[in-house]
């Protein structure tokens, strides 16, 4: 039996974090160097070979273009490269739905390229790092997981890039996945995948682009005006998000500043503020006269980075935006 070798890129984040007390709160993330990460893993006796790269040792809080563009580069290297079976990403969790999301959209699938975290830094008493990397290596190394996109391991779970989201802060069962839920169930001995592979031949969706635009998102509140609409398009926003109310809604006076942004040629995308459940367009909000696009299934970060990567691409009038909405 040949044994896989995954490429292991390092971003930071909590599964690199290190406390230095096993019961204390603090911590710092991306302390802990992916070879030495490695050195742990490499006591488990998992059938695999691990390749680390350094993207970056940083909380991912703090992950932009810089190491977006790296690790695009590398995946995009290792995808071609026969030697490789497949990709794990170790990644801070606060961030990893964007990161997978942008990366998924951007990539040919075809490789297993994986996101792993996790909610307890490394020195941790309970800490969870080992077992999600373990179990990230059982999603990559197998073949029905090439063609499901970038994918995020975290518990026991396996996440499509397109539906994970962050929904609780400290929790070690801290992710969720809509509309689908998970994709499949996963152990470091078991993998049980819950549907067909939903990818298959595709190439990349988005030519992975030279820079990306500056695209807000703005939360509404109650009693809100239409002030800081006016500052985002002040500091040049290309694009911006409402993370609305209830179906992605907003105060009258938002609204009609939102109107007036898109006629000024910034596009402007509806999402929700409520944790799940569908935008949809024309409920409460006339999209097709104020000329907004409503964030279907996509919360507010990950409707960030769509409307990041579709302007970067030239996409830009409502209709086409909203067709890449329709189908995230
Ligand atoms: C981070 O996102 O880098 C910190 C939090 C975490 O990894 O859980």
């Amino acid at each position: 039996m040949t044994i896989p070798k995954l490429l292991v890129l390092g971003t930071g984040g909590t599964i690199a974090g290190a406390a230095r007390s096993a019961t204390g709160k603090s911590y710092g993330a991306g302390e802990v160097a992916i070879e030495s990460i490695l050195a742990d893993i490499a006591k488990l006796g998992l059938e695999v070979e691990l390749e680390p790269r350094t993207i970056a040792r940083i909380g991912s809080q703090d992950i932009g273009w810089k190491e977006w563009d790296a690790l695009h580069a590398a995946i995009a290297d290792a995808q071609s490269d026969d030697s490789i079976t497949g990709v794990i990403v170790t990644h801070g969790t606060d961030t990893a739905e964007e990161t997978a999301y942008l990366l998924d959209l951007t990539l040919a699938a075809g490789k297993p390229v994986v996101l792993v975290g996790a909610m307890r830094p490394a020195d941790a008493v309970g800490a969870d790092g080992m077992r999600n990397f373990a179990n990230a290596v059982r999603v990559a190394s197998d073949a029905d997981a090439g063609e499901r996109g970038v994918m995020v391991v975290m518990g026991d779970t396996v996440f499509a890039a397109s539906d994970v989201r962050k929904a609780a802060t400290s929790n070690v069962d801290a992710f969720r996945g809509f509309p689908r839920g998970p994709i499949a169930r996963v152990t470091p001995s078991s993998l049980d995948w819950f549907a067909p592979a939903h990818r298959v031949n595709t190439d990349a969706r988005y030519p992975w682009p030279e820079t990306l635009p500056r695209v807000a998102i703005l939360t509404a509140g109650a009693g809100m005006d239409e002030k800081p609409v006016e500052a985002l398009l002040g500091i040049g926003c290309k694009g911006i998000v409402i993370a609305g109310m209830g179906q992605g809604n907003a105060p009258r006076t938002v609204l009609g500043a939102l109107e007036a942004a898109v006629q000024s040629g910034v596009p402007v995308v509806r999402s929700a503020r409520v944790d799940e459940g569908m935008v949809d367009r024309n409920v409460e909000v006339d999209d097709d006269a104020r000329g907004f696009v409503a964030a279907r299934a996509l919360g507010p970060a990950k409707a960030r980075i769509l409307l990041m990567v579709l302007i970067a691409s030239g996409i830009t009038d409502a209709a086409s935006i909203q067709a890449a909405f329709d189908r995230p």
